[in-house]
């Protein structure tokens, strides 16, 4: 019965630990982090999986074990098992290791906490520091970079290097939340309220992520990434962006992460009408009426768009008009 018990035991450690050992597989453990921040996060996660599991396979197996040991077998079925008044040894372990538990808990995420939320000082890293302001909208990402260069949904930053992220939302939209989990926790975009969180990513590659916050209809389809370029490569992306406000590329991004969301990709409509050969497409006056104002059930996903932004999207629609399928 012993060896019986043992092995539903390690079966059940077999089992809680398998996410673990998969390393991130399948969706049960974090994604491997790539930024210090996100590193943190990942050890705390670790450190906290540690005692759940430990906890886990302590209360099952004591379980079943009560359960066998203290089973009925000949006693009448209505007829109370022995009582037990008062155990001291036990009551204090019980009391104290959950105290030990939630105090070392508690300790290791204050230690960890101050270096995944405290942005790393551009002197202190001896090095220049990256601001981009992200604003979160239905249901797009847009990026204003330093010089003013605009990206929508894919964020490029230079590798080595930390980048500060002031999120936001527009008054007018609704709360979404930023979270790319290679490079750090979710924050908040909240209208009205500017936020601030950073990731130092050393791989160049890309790392996804996605709106975390339910914000409509298209809230699943508010993918995020960033992508880390070699420094010298950034540097020549960002300044061809800026030299090239109204770039077919920046329309482009713009026709996918604004437009084609909601009117499909190749105007062919979903959650929004068929737009596929509408004259609306290829007239820069009534296009930037709509975009900017929005007109019936469309919202104002263009308001506050530089006059360049909409030069981009007006010279994208207007080499490749969408054709639906
Ligand atoms: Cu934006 Cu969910």
């Amino acid at each position: 019965m012993r060896a019986l018990l043992v092995l539903a035991g390690l079966l059940l450690l077999a089992v809680a630990l398998a996410p673990a050992a998969l390393g991130g597989n399948g969706g049960f453990a974090p994604v491997p982090p790539e930024s210090p921040n996100a590193a943190r996060i990942h050890d705390t996660w670790i450190f906290v999986s540690i005692f759940i599991v430990a906890i886990f396979v302590l209360v099952e197996v004591l379980l079943a074990t009560f359960i066998w040991r203290y089973r009925r077998q000949r006693r009448e079925r209505f007829e109370d098992g022995p009582q037990i008044h008062g155990a001291t040894n036990i009551e204090l372990m019980w009391t104290v290791a959950p105290v030990i538990v939630l105090f070392l808990i508690g300790g290791f995420v204050f230690y960890k906490l101050p270096g995944i939320a405290e942005v790393p000082s551009a002197s202190a890293s001896g090095e220049e520091r990256l601001e981009v302001r992200v604003t979160g909208r239905q249901y797009y990402w847009q990026y204003e970079y330093p010089n003013g260069a605009i990206a929508i949904d894919k964020l490029r930053a230079p590798a080595g290097i930390p980048v500060r992220l002031e999120v936001t939302a527009p008054d007018e939209d609704v709360i979404h939340s930023w979270w790319i989990p290679a490079l750090g926790g979710k924050i908040d975009a909240i209208p009205g309220i500017t936020n601030e969180t950073w990731f130092q990513a050393e791989r160049p590659g890309t790392y996804d992520g996605q709106c975390a916050e339910l914000c409509g209809l298209e809230h699943a389809n508010m993918l995020a990434s960033v992508e880390v370029l070699p420094a010298t490569e950034f540097a020549a992306w960002l300044e061809e962006r800026d030299r090239e406000r109204a770039s077919i590329e920046l329309g482009e991004e713009e026709w996918q992460g604004v437009c084609a969301k909601c009117h499909g990709l190749g105007g062919e409509g979903g959650i929004a009408p068929q737009i596929s050969g509408s004259p609306v497409l290829t007239n820069p006056q009534e296009l930037e009426e709509i975009v900017r104002n929005g007109r019936g059930e469309m919202p104002a996903v263009g308001s506050g768009w530089s006059e360049e932004q909409m030069d981009a999207l007006i010279a994208y629609l207007r080499e490749t008009p969408p054709s639906g399928s």
